[in-house]
């Protein structure tokens, strides 16, 4: 799948803030800037200001500040971009909402189901975009997955499986301290669950069960350090899910997925860099991708144009043109599940996710009626 340029917009780029210039935020910054075509990097925020100066330089963006706001209230600023950690993405939504610009958001929504439905009241009541970050939907594997689902490939789903394995060193996971608890859950499994319940269309996650433990750095596990974990999570058609996720694969960045079912299976994804291999005395080889803006590069890049391609789209009063992004329902969804599978591992007990939040089903995805089928 690749980007693909609004017809409407062509002269009227979409000026796009960032908030968070980190390691994602700068991925994305790139994308605005040089890869999206009806999208302009304007502004970006973010207190690290030394780092915030090198990126502006390098892209070529007039405007920096150490403060969101200042980008949140600049009439220049059609969208934002969050890209700041977790625990401010729900105030800043809320706050880019109120301020009447479309929000482009990184997973998760919020750290609670409560503050994610009062940041997207916020989005609701001001009528603005609000996208999040679930780029597994745009990774072209994923997405003809989804679409043979939607074609009945599988029949009616009964089993699914969904992994994150992040590269990893031989030493290990640095500062294993300062990741925050219930991370695997929050941030790294919950593209797995956003996944799973997407590959299930339809269905709602029900029930949740998690096992997790700090196998990688046992040492920071006191701190509360969990960097693996095995998630069931049961659907309300009847579906049994398994998603999984370890922080130190040697052999590079690890994702796939697979839905089986009464009529057969679909797999995505696998990490090898290309189909070339290697035979020798030793053996087969084939190189892995390392990092996720390598495995992700299109996904990433794609996601951020569609949410360009539905902000400028709306601005000319136009229908959008292919999917909608996932929306509140999903992020909702997502983090339901992620907070159920936390608090399951934490008692060693199933968790209702109806006892997180009432869930509602998630927007119906067009990838099957619209351009992309
Ligand atoms: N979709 C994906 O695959 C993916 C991949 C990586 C990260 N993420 C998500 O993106 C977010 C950022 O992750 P990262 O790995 O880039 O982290 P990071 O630590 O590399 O970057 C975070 C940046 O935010 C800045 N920041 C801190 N407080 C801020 C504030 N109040 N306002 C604005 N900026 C602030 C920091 O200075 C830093 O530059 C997280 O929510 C993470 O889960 C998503």
């Amino acid at each position: 799948m690749s980007y693909r340029q609004h017809p409407v917009i062509a002269d009227r780029p979409v000026r796009i803030a960032l908030i968070g210039a980190g390691w994602i935020g700068t991925f994305h910054a790139e994308s605005v800037a040089r890869r999206i075509p009806n999208a302009r990097l304007e502004a970006i925020a973010d207190p690290a200001m030394p780092a915030v100066e090198a990126l502006a330089s390098r892209l070529g963006v007039a405007k920096i500040s150490a403060d969101p706001a200042d980008v949140i209230n600049d009439p220049d600023v059609d969208a934002v971009l969050i890209a700041a950690p977790a625990r401010f993405h729900s105030g800043l939504i809320a706050a880019a909402a109120r301020a009447g610009k479309d929000v482009f958001c990184e997973k998760p929504g919020g750290r609670t189901v409560e503050e994610l439905d009062e940041a997207m009241a916020a989005a609701e009541a001001a009528g603005v975009i609000v996208q999040f970050g679930f780029n597994r939907r745009y990774a072209a594997d994923f997405a003809a997955a989804r679409k043979l689902i939607d074609d009945g490939v599988v029949g009616t789903p009964q089993l699914l499986r969904s992994l994150t394995r992040d590269p990893g060193t031989a030493s290990g996971i640095a500062n294993p301290e300062r990741i925050p608890p219930n991370t695997i859950f929050l941030e790294t499994l919950i593209h797995d669950f956003d996944t799973l319940n997407w590959l299930n269309p339809g269905a709602i996650p029900v029930r949740v069960h998690a096992v997790a433990d700090a196998l990688v750095a046992p040492e920071a596990k006191a701190g509360g350090l969990l960097d693996t974990a095995v998630v069931t999570v049961t659907y309300s058609n009847g579906a049994i899910a398994v998603a999984e996720a370890n922080f130190n694969a040697l052999y590079g960045y690890d994702v796939r997925g697979e839905v089986f079912g009464s009529a057969g299976m679909v797999t995505a994804g696998g990490l090898r860099a290309s189909s070339a291999t290697s035979y020798t005395a030793a053996g087969t080889g084939s190189s892995t991708v390392r990092l996720n803006v390598d495995l992700f590069h299109d996904a990433y890049t794609e996601e951020v144009g569609r949410f360009a391609d539905a902000v400028s789209a709306r601005r000319e009063g136009v229908q959008a043109m292919g999917i909608p992004g996932p929306g509140w329902a999903d992020a909702r969804n997502a983090l339901a599940v992620a907070l159920a599978a936390a608090r399951s591992a934490g008692t060693g007990l199933p968790v209702d996710v109806a006892s997180i939040a009432a869930l509602r089903a998630a927007e119906p995805d067009l990838r099957s009626v619209g351009e992309h089928a």
